[in-house]
């Protein structure tokens, strides 16, 4: 099969992730990295076997490579997604689509205008966890979904992340760094939502870096680290949604969809497995569910090498601009309804995306 050529910008803590994805999807070659720190750029060339260390401005000049991939901080994302497409290249970028709704308007018109394909990570809701999920409920296995829940609550990332300070500048904070896998999944499984409300709160104005080479360091937060949210969906769900970088421990279940018939438990949406559970109305136990779909394991890249299975047959891809937009103005619009003390209308809508087909052949995402 003839390869997809894609080069990636950012090459730091999550890269590693994505540098794999070309042995994992048979699409996909990394054909350049590069960094705003060159030798970062050597180092995980020379790691992952890429042919090609380069400035981002070279990266961007190569004729052959289409899709770039854009792992830099949340604050660089809308910056180098539009340099990409003024370099006529497709942009997918880690999450968030942008720090904020107008930004990530900005780089849908413009790719619009250009005629050029937007993606955007999380692609976890790709991962055979929630792909399964997403099968059980189209098939009618809960009736009609009435309700969800999803929960996110730890203590920061200040104890592990090597430079931690982006999560607690704008673009950051529990809700903007992992709402993304929660409302990602939310939106596949039961569609746009309408209206937010929330109330969010900063508990601890300054953190302290416990991780090496840092440590010690101090971090001024600059964004809500408490957000608890309600979300009115456009099918008539009603949504609870809890992200927390203030909670030291908690047993809440990590995402779960309630409806007429049963209710349904998913794994992490932060992983691509399950465990998927299923209980049924009047049923006395959680039965553990076969999971329907691949691609249970690690498998970050995924929703690039569907843009490129995408881009090669027209079709539209799953990870894409429009929904990762959405998530965002969801965000948004839940930060903005605790300021105002009310219920916001979102600006945006979007389709859920085409669920994975069954029987994949491992390594490959169309039949
Ligand atoms: N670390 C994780 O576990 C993790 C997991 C999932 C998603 N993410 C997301 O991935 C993104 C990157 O996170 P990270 O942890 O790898 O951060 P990081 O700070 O470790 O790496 C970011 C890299 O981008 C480079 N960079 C920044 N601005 C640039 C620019 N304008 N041009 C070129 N290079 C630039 C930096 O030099 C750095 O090497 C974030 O959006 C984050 O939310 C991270």
């Amino acid at each position: 099969m003839e390869k997809t050529k894609i080069g990636v910008i950012g090459c730091g803590n999550i890269s590693p992730a994505y540098l794999t994805a070309g042995q994992r999807f048979e699409i996909l070659e990394i054909a350049a990295v590069a960094d705003a720190i060159p030798e970062r750029a050597r180092a995980r060339a020379e790691e992952y076997g890429i042919p090609r260390a380069c400035s981002v401005d070279e990266l961007l000049a190569d004729p052959e490579i289409s899709i770039v991939v854009n792992l830099t901080i949340p604050a660089a994302h809308a910056e180098v997604a539009l340099q990409t497409l003024e370099a006529g290249k497709h942009t997918y970028g880690e999450k968030p689509l942008a720090v904020n709704r107008a930004q990530g308007r900005q780089v849908m018109e413009r790719a619009a205008e250009l005629g050029l394909r937007v993606g955007s990570a999380p692609d976890t809701f790709l991962g055979g966890g929630i792909q399964t999920a997403r099968k059980l409920i189209d098939d009618g296995w809960i009736g009609q979904p009435i309700a969800a829940s999803a929960h996110m609550a730890c203590h920061g990332h200040e104890s592990w992340h090597p430079d931690p300070a982006f999560y607690y500048q704008v673009g950051g904070g529990p809700l903007l760094d992992m709402g993304p896998y929660y409302l990602t999944a939310l939106v596949n499984l039961l569609g746009p939502v309408q209206q937010a409300v929330a109330s969010a709160t900063v508990t601890f104005p300054e953190r302290t870096i416990t991780s090496e080479p840092k440590r010690g360091e101090r971090v001024t937060v600059e964004v809500p680290t408490h957000v608890a949210g309600i979300l009115q969906f456009r099918s008539g769900v009603v949504g609870t949604l809890l992200t927390s970088f203030d909670v030291w421990a908690s047993n809440l279940p990590l995402l779960e969809i309630y409806g007429t018939e049963g209710s349904l438990s998913v794994g992490d949406p932060n992983g691509f497995g399950g465990p998927v559970h299923l209980r049924r109305a009047n049923g006395s136990e959680w039965s553990p569910m076969p999971l329907s779909h691949i691609y249970t394991e690690q498998n970050r890249g995924i929703g690039v090498a569907d843009m490129a299975y995408a881009l090669r047959s027209g079709r539209p891809h799953r990870a894409s601009g429009e929904l990762a937009f959405h998530v965002l103005d969801i965000m948004d619009t839940l930060i903005e309804s605790s300021a105002e003390r009310r219920y916001l209308e979102l600006q945006s809508t979007c389709e859920r995306p085409a669920m994975l087909p069954v029987g994949l052949r491992p390594g490959t995402l169309d039949d």
